[in-house]
């Protein structure tokens, strides 16, 4: 298939069209947030599931009925895609929602809202990574070819949701203030407890101790993966093919390490820090 099969263009973004479509793009660009709305944005690959999983728990006081009996992407859709539609009036406030927007392309209702952001950043290397074997075996992107090819298409964003740099400046250079928090994958594979109290705090949720704990326990990727509302198994063998590659693939630090060659990685950090020039950006490079 080509590219044009697969994909729509969206504001110089490749969008896959299985789940975006002109109609949901509309929708999204009409969409009305709610002051109390919740957000976590992200890059594709950087943590959306796990956010999935996360917020509706610490939104509702530790109840497990939603993560335990509605797929993740019913029980936090994703603002830009065509099923949100449908299930948007099951939502009970707070909502919450996920998004891999690029921050000037959100809905006009979003900035005049007081919705507050999570922005979830990823060691980009192991997001290109897990994007590699995402392409594997999801039928709806092109195929990746082989890792250095995939990494040239990753570095000049020619793939869903274009450039990770313009991703992450755009979201961070926001005039939100306080109604946004950051976050990365690093600190939450070192600190899933702590990281989860900064949330509840950012959000205003105090779950007491022992909910707290078993709160993260549940989040941990081994119980992840056993959560068939999170794991992506209820998705057709034909559309995600996890015997090419689980969803939930490893869930760790520093893949990277094991793709990358020398000559690859002095490229790609090259590029990646040309871009972020001038910026304050840092993140956990070499973890
Ligand atoms: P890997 O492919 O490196 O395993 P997204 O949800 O944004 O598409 O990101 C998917 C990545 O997040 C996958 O990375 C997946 O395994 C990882 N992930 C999801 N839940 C996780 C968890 N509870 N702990 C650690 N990693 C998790």
């Amino acid at each position: 298939m080509t590219d044009s099969d697969l994909y729509l263009f969206y504001h110089g973004l490749l969008l896959p069209k299985i789940v975006h479509t002109e109609d949901s793009l509309k929708y999204f660009e009409w969409f009305q947030v709610q002051d109390d709305d919740v957000i976590a944005v992200t890059y594709p690959k950087s943590g959306t599931t796990w956010m999935q999983e996360i917020l509706p728990l610490l939104l509702n006081g530790g109840d497990f009925t939603p993560v335990l009996t509605i797929p993740n992407w019913d029980r936090v859709p994703w603002l830009e895609e065509s099923r949100t539609a449908q299930v948007i009036d099951k939502l009970s406030a707070p909502r919450a929602f996920v998004s891999h927007m690029h921050y000037h392309l959100m809905p006009s209702s979003f900035f005049s809202s007081k919705a507050k952001v999570i922005y979830v950043t990823r060691n980009p290397k192991d997001v290109l990574v897990s994007s590699f074997h995402f392409h594997q075996m999801a039928s709806f992107l092109h195929d990746p070819g082989n890792f250095e090819e995939f990494a040239d298409k990753f570095l000049a964003g020619n793939v869903f949701f274009g450039k990770w740099t313009d991703h992450v400046k755009s979201w961070r250079n926001t005039d939100l203030g306080d109604r946004i928090l950051y976050i990365t994958y690093e600190e939450m594979i070192q600190d899933l407890h702590g990281v989860l109290e900064r949330i509840s705090f950012f959000l205003g949720k105090h779950l007491n101790k022992d909910t707290l704990k078993h709160v993260t326990e549940h989040c941990e990727f081994k119980t992840m993966t056993q959560n068939k509302m999170s794991n992506y198994t209820l998705v057709p063998q034909t559309v995600m093919d996890a015997q090419k590659s689980p969803f939930l693939r490893k869930g760790i630090v520093g893949d990277w390490r094991n793709h990358f060659s020398s000559v690859l990685e002095s490229k790609f950090n090259a590029a990646i820090f040309e871009e972020l020039k001038g910026t304050d950006i840092t993140f956990p490079w070499d973890e």
